[in-house]
């Protein structure tokens, strides 16, 4: 450095560090550091509130001169990695998302390093990032010649499977005349669970909500196959295109899954289009008990599936397949001339941004790719069995207490229940809520809740690789005791 400063009389700048060894030095603690924080996970709450001098630290004005990195990771330390959403404690079951692992974070530090962008291109990264699309394809048994790609997380992935399913049945060029010079307005197909992600997909695609038909569910929450064909009919009937059925294997409110043979059967009889929303199940299909559930999701046009799931890869990663691998290509690649390829050289690998929407792309595979390996896809498998017989154990531990409720026994993963002594009206959900915020504020466990049929539910989605059945019994017995606590303490209101 100091040769180019003397010879040309120049200050050069660059983010390497003066000191490697320090670097080196300070790296060794991140890393113990980043050890013990996960092996301690389960003797921290799962969430606590910021105090008033943490939050001010995220309002502090841009920096504009250093600070040693030290200092920095002090205040990380601090400040962030004390107050996480609490998504890989042991107890944490809200919403839907998966625990994380170590390798995987190790993965995600070495993509980092290495930097690789994976708009495309001749190298290891983007190599594979391909080979995890396939390893992909393997785990749900769709053929090795389908198309796929890595993004964001399963919104992106359901986007990227209804455009093709849009761009394929429009019967005009979308891409060059837009949705306006569609002939009939298309109609999508899902049931009365569908995730709110393809409202937005549906809004981004030009066709608006109004174009996915939500169709009743049976009593078990799966889609009503008598309904969606008469829908269907009654469509037809008055000048729409019925182009697109998206089932879902398992639902985010209770988990159902819809009957994806009698949906993929129905789809080839109607010439729909037949996606499956599998960000919570499409990787059961690894799963040796359970798979049974999602058989027939390899006959689907498309999958949205999700590794930040089930596969506990660090956020974020999801997938998009698409069986048809030149419609999948056709509805995204453009190539610009500063893009083009060449016969040998950088430029000679697939550009993978030909698969979806972004050109710049992390690397994502790194992290999937070194987890599979080391643990191998089959404890994969064995984990969302495990996942699935929790939930089946905590609705035991549910119906044999006589303060809650279960809403109905589980499908999958997911269990709906609530603290029930004898309430009506709206006491239950304002009891229920109160004991949901109590178990975060605590930090004993992190619920969501929901509407079931009607009802306020608590809900908890167990995606989780440290989760063992005694932080289930803790559950019940915390639920009882706030409930109890909670109705002593209001006692004209419960
Ligand atoms: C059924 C279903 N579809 C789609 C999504 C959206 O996935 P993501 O949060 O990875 O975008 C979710 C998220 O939980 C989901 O449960």
């Amino acid at each position: 450095m100091d040769m180019v400063q003397e010879t040309l009389g120049v200050t050069e700048e660059t983010l390497d560090p003066q000191d490697w060894a320090d670097v080196q030095a300070l790296s060794h603690r991140v890393i113990d550091d980043a050890v013990d924080y996960l092996r301690d996970v389960r003797d921290r709450p799962v969430w606590r509130e910021m105090p008033a001098d943490v939050r001010d630290v995220f309002a502090a004005p841009l920096p504009r001169s250093p600070s040693s990195l030290a200092a920095v990771y002090d205040e990380v330390s601090r400040s962030v990695m004390s107050y996480p959403m609490g998504n890989i404690h042991p107890r944490f079951w809200s919403w839907y998302m998966g625990s994380s692992n170590f390798t995987g974070a190790l993965g995600d530090f070495l993509a980092a390093i290495q930097g690789s962008n994976l708009g495309g291109g001749n190298h290891a990264a983007g190599l594979m990032d391909s080979q995890v699309v396939n390893w992909c394809k393997q785990m749900l048994g769709f053929p090795a010649s389908a198309g796929g790609t890595l993004v964001s997380g399963g919104s992106m992935a359901n986007i990227i499977g209804l455009t093709v399913a849009r761009n394929v049945k429009a019967g005009i060029d979308v891409r060059q005349h837009g949705v306006a010079a569609i002939e009939k307005p298309l109609r999508f197909y899902g049931s009365d669970q569908i995730h709110s992600c393809h409202r937005k997909a549906m809004e981004a695609l030009g066709l608006g909500n109004r174009a996915l038909r939500r169709i009743p569910t049976d009593a078990g929450l799966r889609m009503d196959i008598a309904a969606l064909r008469a829908a269907i009919a009654e469509d037809r009937a008055a000048g729409f295109k019925p182009a697109c059925v998206i089932g879902t294997a398992g639902t985010v409110n209770t988990g159902a899954i819809d009957d994806l043979r009698a949906l993929a059967k129905l789809a080839h009889e109607e010439d729909l289009w037949f996606h499956v929303d599998g960000c919570i199940g499409a990787l059961i299909a690894i799963a040796p008990d359970n798979a049974h559930l999602v058989a027939g999701i390899e006959w689907a046009d498309s999958v949205a599936l999700d590794p930040h799931k089930w596969l506990h890869a660090p956020f974020e990663v999801g997938c998009a397949l698409v069986r048809d691998a030149v419609a999948h290509r056709k509805t995204f690649a453009v190539t610009p001339e500063y893009l083009e390829s060449t016969p040998r050289g950088l430029a000679s690998g697939e550009w993978l941004h030909d698969y979806g929407l972004q050109t710049s792309r992390g690397f994502r595979a790194l992290k999937v790719w070194m987890a599979l390996k080391e643990h191998g896809a089959d404890k994969f498998g064995r984990l969302i069995d495990q996942n699935v017989a929790q939930a089946g154990y905590l609705a035991g531990l549910i119906e044999a207490e006589p303060e809650l409720e279960l809403a109905a026994l589980p499908t999958i993963n997911i269990v709906c229940f609530r603290y029930q002594p004898g309430l009506a009206g709206e006491a239950p959900k304002a009891l229920n809520t109160e004991i949901m915020l109590r178990l975060q504020e605590e930090g004993i466990a992190a619920l969501s809740d929901t509407t079931v049929h009607g009802q306020h539910w608590l809900r908890v989605a167990i995606t989780n690789h440290r989760t063992r059945r005694e932080d289930l019994d803790l559950l019940v017995r915390q639920v009882t005791r706030l409930g109890r606590q909670i109705a002593a303490e209001h006692p004209a209101a419960f």
